[in-house]
């Protein structure tokens, strides 16, 4: 591997060797504003470029749009990557309605539609997106561990599950990670969800590292700072007082970034890979762009070390975050610890 490459790690004990961050390519699609396309192109080659590999989207990204975005991209370079897509949120009774299906006949009908769309014979990596909890879980992971038995994929993994969760499902068949939301501004999964990956060796990857934007220092308020398409307007930290509150929060984050000659971004995907070695696990975090510099910007972080009074000094910002992650918690991890 060239020099300017980041490192790489496993994933998951006996998982794929994936680059040390990875690929968030949901804004491409959709939730963030429009997309140039071009440049959304670009971005993904010079993630290759740079040694990223793991490429994450979602069958509901776009509502299928993402997986076929991907497509020839995918195709072009379909044994450098490591490609990961999600089941389990159906859009398809309208926005509104959404339900979240874990029963294993639709994981046989999702997986079909995200093999077509994405051009591909196998899914490197198949999560479940969200936990219905009124399906058992080993009814779920039973029907995953039929697709990895049928080779329609290879290694599995969930999001937004308890710690509990993560054992009862391993116990199934083996979990190669847990995809998350974990950054500077959240940080419920170290209640339970963290430790669990810890001790059975299954990788963290987290998403929204971040905080879908906020962390970079570019929102104070959300109605003049986005779009009418950039669903973040709901969302309850990017939202009037709360904007207010958690831009002033991230004082400590910038003085940082200024001392190293780092960005805001970066400081904050350092502290999620220094925090992962606190807790003694793998992470592999999967920031979000559409654009190459930021990209580059990004990938650099990998190399950024903080130290011990600087993450000290970035301890309390969790604690003092205004709003909620999502307008509606029900469906997160945390409303079921
Ligand atoms: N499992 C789940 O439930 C779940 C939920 C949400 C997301 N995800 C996955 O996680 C990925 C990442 O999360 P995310 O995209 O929500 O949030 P994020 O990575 O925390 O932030 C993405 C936002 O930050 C901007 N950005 C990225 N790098 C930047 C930089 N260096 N400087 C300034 N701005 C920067 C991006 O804008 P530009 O694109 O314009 O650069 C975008 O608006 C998603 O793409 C998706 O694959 C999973």
């Amino acid at each position: 591997m060239a020099d300017h490459t980041i490192a790489t790690v496993e994933l998951g004990t006996g998982g794929p060797l994936v680059g040390v961050q990875g690929l968030g390519c949901m804004g491409m699609s959709e939730f963030y504003g429009d997309t140039d396309e071009a440049e959304a192109r670009g971005t993904l080659q010079a993630a290759l470029d740079a040694g990223v590999t793991l490429i994450d989207t979602a069958d509901i990204y776009g509502q299928g749009a993402n997986e076929e975005f991907l497509a020839p991209f995918v195709a072009a370079h379909r044994g450098e990557i490591t490609l990961a897509t999600k089941f389990a949120i159906d859009r398809s009774a309208g926005d509104d309605r959404r339900t979240v299906r874990n029963d294993p006949a639709y994981i046989r009908t999702a997986v079909e539609g995200s093999l077509r769309r994405l051009g591909v014979d196998v899914i490197d990596l198949y999560y479940m997106h969200r936990r219905d909890p009124g399906v058992p879980l080993a009814e779920s992971v039973g029907a995953m561990a039929e697709l990895v038995e049928r080779g329609l994929v290879k290694h599995l993994g969930l999001s937004e599950v308890t710690g509990a969760e993560l054992r009862e499902a391993h116990a199934v068949h083996p979990i190669a990670a847990l995809q998350s939301e974990w950054s500077l501004f959240s940080r419920d999964v170290e209640r339970s969800a963290v430790g669990a990956a810890a001790e059975l060796g299954v990788a963290f990857v987290p998403y929204s590292p971040l905080g879908r934007g906020f962390l970079t220092g570019a929102f104070q308020d959300a109605g003049a700072d986005l779009s009418a398409k950039d669903f973040r307007r709901f969302q309850p930290r990017f939202t009037g007082d709360n904007a207010r509150t958690n831009a002033a929060l991230l004082e400590p984050v910038r003085a940082i970034a200024a001392e190293h000659g780092a960005s805001p971004a970066q400081v904050a995907l350092a502290w999620v890979q220094q925090r992962a070695d606190v807790h003694g696990l793998t992470v592999v975090p999967i920031p979000g762009t559409r654009r190459t510099t930021r990209l580059l910007e990004n990938v650099a972080a990998t190399r950024l070390r903080l130290a011990p009074e600087e993450l000290a000094a970035l301890e309390p910002i969790a604690g003092k975050v205004a709003g909620d992650r999502y307008p509606d918690m029900s469906s997160t991890s945390a409303a079921r610890e």
